[in-house]
């Protein structure tokens, strides 16, 4: 059996792990001249076959902070895959290119599949609308920044719960700490899909509501996690422009919300966050997305087991 770590989906790491790279990431911000040649000769490898601003440059931006250096493609049409090479043909030749893989896909599994026969550690930059596991660690990363904790807390989720993957991701790994609670905020066709319900929040016992309006429980959450309505997942773009501004969250909305709130957001956002909120000191999402180098940082030493 294989001892090479891959991270595919975010249970893939226990809690004491993740508290770990949280350490190291802080350590790095803290420290960053440190860790400047880590990676010396080392090589990632970024294979994003789906769009990607955030993921694919802070996984570049990373290695390269660690002295390492990048390879990789942005667009599957630019690859040999349009000419019907297998993904486990195309890992197969990229593990012998580089140390490490960061792979996004639009099919759901497409990272677990290639880790079977991989020689290099796999991480999963994104699968369809299934897990985000790196998004989840640049989320808790800012969560414990920014709240000094990831247990005790009420975190809404907003807008489109059903496709979001780095909503699923989220919940998964903040129902491992103690008395969290959910509040679901989606319009009925965006609803969190039941596996996660009953697989995640029903068997851990987790708390949660779930309601359409997004200021029913404004006055009790320590984080507001908004989402974009995610256009590629939708069959029928009728649906996609019916329910596309369903939220959007502005300053009104947040007249009734704690003073430190944290407002968090994937990124990119299209229209469900109002550009005037940005001024809130509340709002945290550009500083998230800045923290997921840091915390993609502490990862890839963990992946390649640089001391
Ligand atoms: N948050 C996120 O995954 O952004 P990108 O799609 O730009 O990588």
């Amino acid at each position: 059996m294989s001892s090479i770590r891959h991270l595919i989906d975010i249970k893939d790491f226990s809690s004491d792990e993740i508290s770990d790279l949280i350490s190291v990431a802080n350590d790095i911000i803290d420290n960053p001249k440190k860790y400047s040649k880590k990676c010396d000769g080392k090589i990632l490898a970024t294979l994003f076959f789906e769009p990607s601003t955030r993921t694919r440059l802070s996984f570049e931006s990373a290695m390269l902070r660690l002295g390492g250096q990048v390879l990789g493609f942005s667009e599957a049409s630019s690859t040999s895959t349009s000419k019907g090479e297998s993904l486990s043909d195309t890992i197969t030749v990229i593990g012998g290119y580089s140390d490490l893989i960061a792979m996004r896909h639009p099919k759901e599994g497409a990272p677990m599949v290639a880790s079977r026969n991989s020689i290099v550690p796999i991480i999963n930059a994104g699968d369809g609308g299934h897990n985000h596991p790196t998004q989840t660690l640049t989320d808790l990363f800012t969560i414990s920044r920014e709240k000094g904790r990831l247990d005790n807390l009420t975190i809404g989720l907003c807008g489109d719960l059903k496709f979001g993957r780095t909503v699923h991701s989220l919940i998964t790994a903040l129902s491992r700490y103690d008395n969290i609670k959910f509040v679901l905020i989606s319009p009925d066709e965006l609803k969190l899909p039941d596996y996660i319900k009953d697989e995640i929040l029903d068997r851990n016992n987790i708390e949660y509501v779930e309601t359409y309006d997004i200021e029913e429980y404004m006055s009790s959450l320590d984080v507001l996690y908004m989402t974009r309505v995610q256009k590629e997942r939708f069959f029928n773009e009728a649906d996609y422009l019916r329910l596309k501004d369903y939220f959007i969250l502005n300053n009104d909305k947040l007249k009734n919300a704690k003073s430190d709130l944290c407002i968090m957001h994937p990124l990119p956002r299209v229209s469900e966050i109002a550009t005037e909120v940005d001024k809130d000191p509340r709002a945290k999402y550009f500083l998230q997305a800045s923290n997921g180098v840091y915390i993609r940082m502490a990862l890839i030493l963990k992946l390649l087991e640089v001391k």
